[in-house]
């Protein structure tokens, strides 16, 4: 009996799209003071100035999911600024899929950088510009994880997809759990055009607003993620439209593949890029 109300109580969760509230959802992991909620918990409000930046997290882990958060980006001179959105696990064997912003002086494009790691293993960074103004307005920017696949969207087209090679002998992520974080932070050693553009503190403080954070996610508390199965998006692999719209986004807004990187890999490029790019 209690086995079995226990089992009710758990497919409750599982059914359920869980739109975030971030008052009782997420924990402010760093910079808590330069955090706000907003709008009864719909919207985060994070702030950058030469004193902190900040970050916050998921209460929940999960293990496979359906992830979108809308996010409008630091407005103006953001150069050197990176606003990040990414799912990570703990502990020492790490894997992590991200999606960070890369700043730009005012008028000058965005670049929005993904990466994948799995068990320590990164150096998988692509690099498109976006065909709309993230400052002018909320974008929906998704993370769709099931056991096929990765695949990251922007407003529902897809960008890049990471598909499961663990018959090429690539590692996957799919026995770890992770979070969901948010950040905005000082990455002007790197981010804009190489890091020769520095952040302007005169323009401090630099605001984004992350908004409506959606997770279908599968809850690691419970035994098996396989009770995920019945969710539409568990067993979706690429759609032929989503083909194209990889294919559009490739050729026309692609900045950087690191599978074309030959100064990286000399000896040519990784496992897995054959396979992920052919859509
Ligand atoms: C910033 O703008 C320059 C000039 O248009 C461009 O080369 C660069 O890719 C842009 N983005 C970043 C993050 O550097
Ligand atoms: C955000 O979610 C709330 C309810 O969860 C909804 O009322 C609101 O319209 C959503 N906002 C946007 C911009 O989607």
């Amino acid at each position: 009996m209690a086995l079995i109300v226990c089992f009710m109580g758990l497919s409750l969760i599982f059914s359920q799209i869980v739109s975030a509230n971030f008052y009782t959802d997420i924990d402010m992991a760093y910079g808590t003071d330069h955090t706000q909620i907003l709008e009864n918990g719909q919207t985060l409000k994070l702030s950058l100035d030469q004193i902190s930046g900040c970050r916050f997290q998921s209460k929940n882990e999960y293990l496979f999911g359906q992830i979108n958060m809308k996010i409008r980006l630091v407005p103006g001179n953001s150069a050197g600024t990176v606003t990040a959105y990414y799912l990570s696990s703990d502990g020492s064997q790490h894997d992590e899929m991200d999606f960070e912003f890369l700043g730009n002086l005012s008028g000058d494009p965005y670049i929005v950088q993904t990466n994948v790691f799995s068990q320590c293993q990164g150096n998988r960074e692509q690099r498109i510009y976006l065909w709309f103004d993230p400052i002018a307005d909320f974008h929906t920017y998704s993370v769709l994880w099931n056991p096929q696949q990765i695949l990251f969207s922007v407003d529902g087209i897809a960008v890049r997809v990471f598909k499961n090679n663990k018959d090429l002998g690539v590692a996957y992520p799919e026995s770890q759990a992770m979070r969901i974080y948010g950040s905005l932070w000082d990455g002007d050693s790197w981010a804009t055009r190489g890091g020769l553009v520095k952040i302007d503190w005169s323009k401090a403080p630099f605001v984004t607003y992350f908004r409506n954070l959606s997770m279908d996610g599968c809850l690691s508390t419970f035994p098996s993620a396989k009770d995920c199965a019945t969710k539409s998006w568990w067993s979706e692999e690429l759609s032929s439209t989503q083909k194209k719209q990889l294919t559009w986004v490739h050729k026309k807004y692609m900045v950087y593949d690191y599978c074309s990187d030959t100064v990286k890999f000399p000896n040519g490029p990784p496992a897995e890029c054959t396979s992920n790019a052919s859509f």
